[in-house]
């Protein structure tokens, strides 16, 4: 197999450089996105990898198809930036569901502390000899109440952590998991009752902008807000009108709806043209991060590992290569799967 990476960073050929060892593709790695001009690069490629800002359109996949691509294997969990209903039937995609949970649950808690905690400024403060506290008041998570929305793999390592903290958690899911030791609710009582809320579902339809203008009247005033799934899911001018009004109290974000021109990519000697998240960035109380929280070791090697097996699944004919399809819509307890109807 001859396998074409788009975006690659130089921790993704580290880590796609050593699973290879156990592979032996070709690879060829690229530093810039998949677009409809640099998809002429994959002629002559077996797979095309791609991360979760190459956005692959319609006319991508047609492409892609036209050079005899076999399959698109994302190196990511996320497939919001696929038009898998035009790759119905014409392209396999493959994605990773799962590489650490522990990662991003983690980076989510790491978003808390120092919101909260302001650790951030603290330790700008101290690298300047200022030794003065004032300002850097923070609140005892311990007791407070947290709601996550979407208890799948990472929101479900997120509650453990936050009742370690002896936080009460409360919850939302579209389909609620069995057995989970949490209180599941509806969104309003979500709203109305948690101190920080946690965004752990994917994006999809019923998904985009669920956090905004009015569900942010619903929740408490001064509530601390946290992304760490997809920019999609939080109407970004919303947030900074509850920002304003200072209904919401501070923001933590990994991701953000228009992330794709900036995120992974060194502006500072350049300027932010995007208004809305420069005007983000001015925020005191908001924490931005370019969607780092899934950057572990353990989860790059997954990752690599994953994709590589994938890949190798689907030349070999096997039916277990975490394929997502239009069908589908998710590659766990597909009917059309069990059934092996997938193309
Ligand atoms: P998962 O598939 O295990 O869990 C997602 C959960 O969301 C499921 O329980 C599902 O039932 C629920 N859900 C679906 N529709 C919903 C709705 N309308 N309302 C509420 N909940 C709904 O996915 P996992 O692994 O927990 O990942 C969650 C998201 O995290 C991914 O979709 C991805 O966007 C994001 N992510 C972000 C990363 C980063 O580096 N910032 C890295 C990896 C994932």
């Amino acid at each position: 197999m001859k396998i074409i990476f788009y975006d690659a960073k130089k921790y993704d050929i580290e880590s796609f450089t050593k699973a290879n060892n156990s592979f032996d593709y070709e690879l060829k790695f690229l530093e810039f996105k998949l677009t409809i001009e640099s998809a002429e690069l994959a002629r002559g490629y077996d797979a095309v990898c791609v991360f979760v800002n190459d956005i692959v359109t319609k006319e991508i996949i047609d492409k892609l198809t036209s050079f005899g691509v076999k399959i698109i294997a994302l190196r990511c969990a996320g497939y919001n930036n696929i038009d898998f209903q035009a790759a119905f039937e014409k392209i396999h995609v493959a994605r990773v569901p799962s590489y650490s949970p522990y990662a991003v649950a983690e980076h989510a808690i790491a978003l808390i502390m120092t919101l909260n905690r302001k650790t951030h400024k603290a330790y700008n403060r101290t690298k300047e000899s200022n030794f003065n506290i004032g300002g850097l008041t923070g609140f005892d998570l311990y007791q407070k109440t947290v709601g996550v929305i979407g208890t799948g793999k990472i929101g479900q390592k997120f509650i453990n952590i936050a009742k370690g903290f002896g936080m009460k958690v409360l919850a939302y899911d579209k389909f609620q998991t069995e057995g989970l030791n949490v209180t599941y609710t509806d969104l309003e009582t979500l709203y109305k009752e948690s101190d920080i809320i946690s965004l752990h579902c994917p994006l999809l339809k019923d998904t985009e902008h669920i956090i905004n203008g009015e569900s942010i009247k619903k929740m408490k005033d001064g509530v601390m807000l946290i992304n760490t799934s997809r920019g999609g899911l939080i109407n970004a001018k919303d947030l900074i009108n509850g920002l304003k009004t200072r209904k919401i109290g501070s923001a933590g974000l990994d991701v953000y709806e228009e992330e794709a021109d900036y995120f992974f990519e060194d502006f500072s000697n350049d300027m932010v043209s995007d208004d809305i998240l420069a005007r983000l960035i001015s925020f005191p109380n908001v924490l931005i991060t370019s969607h780092q929280a899934f950057l572990t070791n353990e989860a790059l090697k997954n990752i690599a590992d994953t994709t590589l097996q994938n890949i190798k699944n689907f030349s070999l004919g096997l039916e277990d290569y975490n394929e997502i399809c239009y069908k589908c819509n998710t590659s766990t307890n597909c009917p059309r799967r069990e059934a092996k109807k997938c193309f």
